[in-house]
């Protein structure tokens, strides 16, 4: 038999490639892709003469009910699970290391474990003494939650078919290693066998399974995305390490609706729910400063006003900097060459920061139309009102498109104290709001209205 070849592995995306090379052309990732042993292709020889079993198929129609789902008690993570935990549901759970992955999972599993679940936390990282102080810091020692330390697969795996919990988290999915791989622990071929085989063992038995992966710059470790096509939820934990804040957001959900956000606050005595993020968001405002525009967003089902801001200064440089933190920089790029080329506004000479308040990302394209307010307001030196938000998307012809849930943006707004929007003409906003509204059709309407240029 010939000697299997080894397989060169994208660690970040999974992908596999026939040679080495010092970028992954599926993702783009640079200096990801290592050298592994490849899978191994079962005993047979793909599909050859031997029949296989067949498979029973049936209608759509069933008379089943939904699962019950269970509540956490913590609304933010419950709306992000799309409503409580799903029984026998795989979920992964990425973020940047220290992030307070554990953290936020140690408080779940306590909060289900005081729901009446039986919760299970298997730590590969910590040594248990670690977390039981943890435990006690954040006053969870009271709940009735089990902990082991344990990295071997088959080993975690006899122990949850033994005790059968409702709820098992593995923190984390990297440090698991299975004795039929041979790879190093962290390698996507190791990952990948470890969350195949946790995902399966949660679907057939009912237990719900939390794997947590840290996000990898680079080097040899896989990252989470390895394994994002295997489990039903995938959320991420994101939030910049200066600030206080957290979001949970959910980027696929097969229970639930995608791009929803739980949003927490990182204290002394863990992660403390927040509520009213909008509120949290824009409590650093000041007095009303050039540079400055409120977008009234939507994340997922719940809408939340965040601060934008800009400075816009001379550069000394022959290619001037566009820093943009918190928002997608191909789209602030676009931004610029429409109100270049469209309204007359040259940035050409100009630095150009960008930045969301309170390490918050903002993804929505209805944002356009605040990053342009707040661009201009920081070119002309002129604040935009206090109280006004702005939303709407731009096209690559100036044109204003509307957006989804005006209604919701202007009630949130309105909640908050805010007037005045600004808004696509082309959206007619049903029912009386009580603010005033100004519509614009165009990039170029709005310049001239709001800024007199
Ligand atoms: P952790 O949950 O260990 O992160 P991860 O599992 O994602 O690697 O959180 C680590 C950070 O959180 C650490 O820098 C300290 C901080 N932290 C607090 O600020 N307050 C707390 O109560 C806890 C438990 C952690
Ligand atoms: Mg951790």
């Amino acid at each position: 038999m010939a000697k299997p070849v080894n397989a060169f592995t994208c660690t970040a995306c999974g992908a596999s490639h026939k040679k080495w090379a010092g970028r992954c052309e599926a993702c783009g990732e640079w200096n990801s892709i290592s050298e592994e042993a490849p899978l191994s292709q079962g005993p047979g020889r793909g599909l050859g003469a031997a029949k296989g079993r067949a498979v029973p198929l049936s209608p759509l129609t069933s008379d089943e009910a939904p699962p019950p789902r269970t509540d956490s008690g913590m609304a933010e993570l419950d709306r992000v699970l799309g409503g409580g935990l799903v029984p026998g549901s795989a979920i992964l759970v990425g973020g940047d290391p220290g992030i307070g992955k554990s953290t936020l999972l140690l408080q779940g599993a306590a909060a289900f474990a005081r729901r009446g679940l039986q919760a299970v936390y298997i730590s590969g990282e910590e040594a248990g003494a670690q977390i039981r102080l943890r435990a006690q810091r954040l006053g969870l020692t009271d709940a009735p939650m089990r902990l082991g330390t344990e990295t071997n697969l088959r080993d975690i795996l006899t122990t949850l078919d033994q005790e059968r919990p409702d709820l098992a988290v593995i923190d984390s999915v990297q440090t698991l290693w299975s004795d039929q791989v041979e790879a190093a622990p962290g390698s996507v071929a190791q990952v990948r066998a470890a969350a195949h085989e946790l995902v399966t063992f949660a679907k057939s038995r009912g237990v719900s399974v939390v794997l947590v992966g840290h996000v990898t710059k680079e080097g040899q470790i896989a990252g989470p995305r390895v394994v994002e096509h295997m489990v039903d939820t995938v959320l991420y934990f994101e939030g910049e390490r200066g600030h206080q804040f957290r979001i949970l957001r959910s980027v696929k959900n097969r229970f639930g609706p995608a791009g929803e956000i739980g949003v927490f606050e990182m204290t002394g005595a863990g992660l403390a729910e927040v509520s009213n993020p909008s509120a949290l968001f824009l409590s650093e405002r000041g007095q009303p400063s050039p540079g400055s525009a409120v977008f009234a967003g939507i994340e997922g089902t719940r809408p939340v006003l965040t601060e934008i801001q800009a400075l816009v200064a001379p550069s000394t440089l022959a290619s001037p900097r566009r820093t943009v933190v918190g928002l997608d920089s191909g789209r602030v790029s676009t931004i610029l060459a429409v109100l270049e080329s469209r309204c007359g506004i040259p940035f050409a000479g100009l630095d150009v920061f960008l930045n969301v308040a309170g390490g918050m990302r903002v993804n929505e394209p209805a944002a356009d139309l605040a990053i342009a307010g707040a661009l201009l307001s920081a070119r002309e030196d002129s604040a935009l009102p206090a109280d006004c938000v702005l939303f709407g998307e731009i096209s690559l012809s100036g044109a204003l498109r509307p957006v989804a849930q005006a209604e919701n943006r202007l009630k949130e707004a309105q909640k908050l104290g805010f007037s005045q929007a600004i808004l696509p003409e082309a959206r007619k906003v049903e029912g009386e709001t009580g603010m005033s509204l100004m519509g614009i059709s165009d990039l170029t309407g709005f310049v001239g209205d709001v800024f007199g240029a």
